[in-house]
């Protein structure tokens, strides 16, 4: 059934309810989280098989000790590591009430001053991914995908299930996460369409320019130095050059290359990518997050 006939089978319904119960029906239909199970679909369902088979094998914080950067950068800011496509909401409060993690930190250590804990993740949730591939990318059908950077894989994995892309590349730095993308892809049978390769992506200028999408989500800030992120956008600069490629970046280009200046004055965007306009006003069940939605950002090249 589309929309519009949904739309009158709702209204006919509603013609008929006693108008006394009417304003409490409305209610339950707008927060009710029983309606959340029409939000699970078959390929959920496979990314959170995915998610469980992953949790078993990396440690709770999804970081592996040969990060050193990512984990000091993590350290020295008021956050902690959450991996976002292994633990939803509800695993996070499971967490937090079985005392293996905090909402909050000690402001001064001894004193119970404490603050908010803000959680980072390295990973797309569930929730982004479905927003990414049904709300943010157009038909894909035949197209080739790059995920610059694709540790668990869970872009990969998404593309797979919830879009036609005939082909999708995870580029990889680290070891131990091409281990474990390789695991998933050969368990789960996703060979015929993902590819893994275990490289700097700056070495593999042919990827960028045959990609249709390339994801970049919080690629380079917590795993490179300065200068290795300046040359990292710049090779992505020189080679995604397809005339329509689009590019999906969390946080917005602007913001990542804007924590780079001066010394990534080279990296002017504007005769380059346009960005498109995201409508982030969707409802994707009851763990919905508009503010980490808006920090995902569409761009083409001109
Ligand atoms: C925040 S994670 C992105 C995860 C994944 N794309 C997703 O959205 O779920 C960034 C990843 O980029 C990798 N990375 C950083 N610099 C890289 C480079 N130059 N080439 C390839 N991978 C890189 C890191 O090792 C890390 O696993």
């Amino acid at each position: 059934m589309d929309l519009s006939a949904a739309k009158n089978e709702i209204m006919h319904l509603l013609s008929r309810v006693d108008p006394r119960e009417l304003p409490k029906l409305v209610e339950w239909m707008k927060n009710s989280d029983e309606l959340d199970n029409y939000f699970i679909d078959n390929e959920k369902v496979v990314l959170q098989s995915i998610a469980e088979d992953l949790r078993t094998s990396v440690p709770p914080e999804a970081t592996f000790s040969s990060e050193s950067l990512a984990l000091q950068k993590i350290r020295q800011s008021s956050r902690t590591h959450v991996d976002a496509f292994l633990y939803d909401e509800e695993a996070v409060d499971a967490l937090c009430e079985e005392g293996k993690l905090s909402r909050n930190y000690c402001l001064h250590c001894g004193s119970q001053r404490t603050a908010p804990l803000e959680f980072i993740s390295h990973s797309f949730s569930i929730m982004e991914l479905r927003f990414l591939f049904h709300h943010v990318l157009p038909d894909l059908t035949g197209l080739m995908l790059v995920d610059v950077g694709s540790r668990l894989g869970a872009v990969l994995y998404a593309g797979y299930l919830y879009s036609s892309l005939a082909r999708l590349v995870g580029v990889e730095i680290s070891s131990e996460f091409i281990g474990l993308q390789k695991m998933v892809v050969q368990k789960y049978d996703f060979a015929d369409r993902i590819e893994i390769v275990h490289a700097d992506i700056c070495t593999q200028p042919g990827l960028l320019q045959s990609a249709d999408v390339v994801v970049l989500n919080n690629v380079f800030e917590y795993f490179l130095d300065q200068d290795s992120q300046i040359r990292a956008w710049l090779c992505i600069q020189q080679n995604v050059r397809k005339k329509g490629a689009l590019l999906v970046t969390v946080p917005s280009m602007q913001e990542a290359l804007s924590a780079l200046q001066p010394s990534g004055d080279g990296l002017d965007i504007s005769p380059w990518v346009e960005e498109l306009p995201l409508n982030y006003d969707v409802y994707l069940g009851m763990d919905s997050d508009p503010d980490t939605l808006k920090q995902i950002h569409l761009y083409r090249v001109l």
